[in-house]
């Protein structure tokens, strides 16, 4: 099979560079589960533009360097601040609806870190309006053709006057179970995070660090992974498998972070209190769960009153219901979760990585933008920013080809009768992440949890078997081990990643 472009995942990335580039060629796009199960699809909150008039992009500008804890690459935060208004008006151009006010200009919320309202969004379910959107007009574009339930495997690469290059990608078809190599002038990884690498996330279970992992096994250059974002506001529901947000959003409009006994605490921590940047706030409830021995924290937003609740935020309202939550008389309890993967693969301004013909957009890609700490809303406008940066790239240059045979394709005999055996194994990984590798992190930890990664991977190499639950795990012990040896050599804390000594931790514990 051959495309003039090959685009792994069905997100606001993949979607976006997709639907631009379909204008002159062909398009195939491959998700592993089905179209619309992305991370997009689960955000709440929105996208972040400077739309308003008494914003401007300095404003936006620095927000993003001060959230990014002086790690993030000013040209690229200046070039997506100044693309976001064009691409917002793109997203409706695609028939999002975005939230008006009373005089029809686009509602703008609020969310932490942000010195200015500026978060474009539909209610509180403002992934899912755009996953919609995109879905119905990749679908119906004549030049984009979609495989649903087709798992990348590995890219197929190739060096070519010295130089490395990638002519496609080696996919299972998970409903046949039959294998297919796929040619392409260009390849997209647009496969999001791999918030599943920790046993407590926000991330849907797809979010497994598969492009990640593909590009770090062909050589790409991976960056910044020691920085993974945990929201401090996850739902605490012990009887749920899945974890579901309490949008920042909702701080935006006037919840308060409180202790158990209903005392605000955030201002100790941050003059911008509850709204501080979101890696202090994870920290800040962490930090007061082992202090008050509590499992979780609470959210106060029993002053914002019924109606309010119910128009902008009627996910989160019903959601709340289902545990016997009223959120206007209840307080609702709090955990942080991991959330978001602020490092990944390295990309220049239009997406282009180390490999020549391999782009990669959205949460696997890191441009820079969000160095140590991302700002809320800021990871929906990278993506739809950089897929039509790369997309424009695409389209003008000529993408070198190769055609020789591929020796070093494998195809397994898939074989399930191992996935118990595999689904503990990643059960373990992620209580290693969590516990060493999580919001506090300990020198010790590292080390530690690096040895034992190796005796993980141990155990699923001597398992000599081959099926998705596997080639899954085998992506996130990749991905573990990019975040602990990028932890262990970043000495000092910055942004995501904090570290302490044995004894500092105890203290608080
Ligand atoms: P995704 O949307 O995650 O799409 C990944 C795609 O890759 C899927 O189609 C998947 O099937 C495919 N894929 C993965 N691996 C493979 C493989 N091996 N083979 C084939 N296909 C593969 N950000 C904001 O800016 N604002 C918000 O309000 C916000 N809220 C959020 C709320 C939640 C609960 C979560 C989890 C995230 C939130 N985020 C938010 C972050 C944001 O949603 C994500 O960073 C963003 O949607 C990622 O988009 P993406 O296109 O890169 O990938
Ligand atoms: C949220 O709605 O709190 C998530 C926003 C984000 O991840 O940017």
């Amino acid at each position: 099979m051959r495309y003039d472009v090959i685009v792994l995942g069905s997100g606001i990335a993949g979607l976006t560079f997709a639907l631009e580039a379909a204008a002159h060629k062909k398009v195939l796009v491959l998700c592993k589960a089905a179209l619309q199960e992305t991370n997009t699809a689960y955000a709440q909150g929105g996208i972040a533009a400077v739309l308003g008039t008494i914003d401007s992009f300095e404003q936006h500008v620095q927000d993003t360097l001060e959230a990014g804890a002086g790690l993030c690459d000013e040209t690229a935060v200046q070039f997506m601040v100044e693309q976001a208004p064009e691409s917002i008006k793109w997203l409706q151009q695609q028939q999002v609806k975005f939230d008006s006010g009373a005089d029809e200009t686009i509602a703008l919320g609020l969310e932490g870190g942000h010195s200015q309202h500026r978060i474009v969004h539909v209610k509180d379910h403002t992934g899912l309006s755009i996953q919609q959107a995109l879905s119905r007009a990749a679908l119906q574009h004549p030049n984009i053709t979609v495989f649903e339930y087709h798992l990348g495997l590995d890219l197929l690469t190739q060096t070519i006057a010295d130089e490395k290059v990638c002519c496609g990608v080696q996919v299972l078809d998970l409903k046949t179970g039959n294998y297919k190599t796929i040619f392409a002038n260009a390849t997209v990884l647009a496969t999001g995070g791999s918030g599943q690498v920790f046993c407590h996330t926000t991330n849907p279970t797809i979010a497994t660090g598969d492009g990640l992992a593909m590009a770090a096994r062909a050589g790409a250059k991976i960056r910044n992974m020691e920085f993974f974002q945990f929201h401090p506001t996850a739902l605490y529901d012990p009887t749920s498998e899945d974890t579901f947000l309490i949008s920042e959003a909702l701080r935006g409009a006037g919840a308060e972070l409180v202790l158990p006994a209903g005392d605000t605490f955030m201002h100790r921590y941050h003059p911008l209190g509850s709204l501080a940047p979101r890696d202090v706030v994870a920290r800040a409830v962490y930090e007061q769960m082992q202090l008050h021995n509590s499992p979780c924290l609470f959210l106060d937003a029993r002053h914002l009153g019924k109606a309010l609740l119910q128009q902008k935020f009627p996910s989160i309202y019903n959601r709340c219901q289902t545990i016997a939550i009223d959120p206007t008389i209840d307080l609702i309890p709090v955990v942080p979760a991991a959330h978001y993967q602020c490092g990944g693969i390295q990309t220049d301004l239009q997406g282009q990585t180390t490999i020549a013909g391999l782009y990669a957009i959205g949460e696997v890609a890191c441009t820079g933008v969000h160095g140590a700490n991302r700002l809320a809303s800021n990871s929906l406008l990278e993506g739809v920013v950089f897929a039509r940066s790369a997309a424009a790239h695409f389209q003008t240059i000529v993408q070198p080809k190769c055609f020789a045979d591929f020796d070093s394709i494998v195809y397994h005999r898939l074989n399930e009768e191992q996935d118990a055996a595999i689904n503990h194994l990643k059960s373990e990984l992620q209580l290693l992440l969590w516990r060493q590798a999580g919001i506090v992190r300990t020198p010790e930890g590292l080390a530690g949890a690096l040895d034992k990664l190796e005796v993980l991977r141990y155990k699923l190499e001597r398992l000599h078997t081959f099926s998705v639950a596997w080639q899954e795990v085998q992506n996130l012990l990749t991905v573990a081990e990019l975040i602990l040896v990028a932890a262990k050599h970043r000495k000092k804390s910055v942004g995501g990643h904090f570290v302490q000594s044995t004894q500092a931790l105890a203290a608080v514990c």
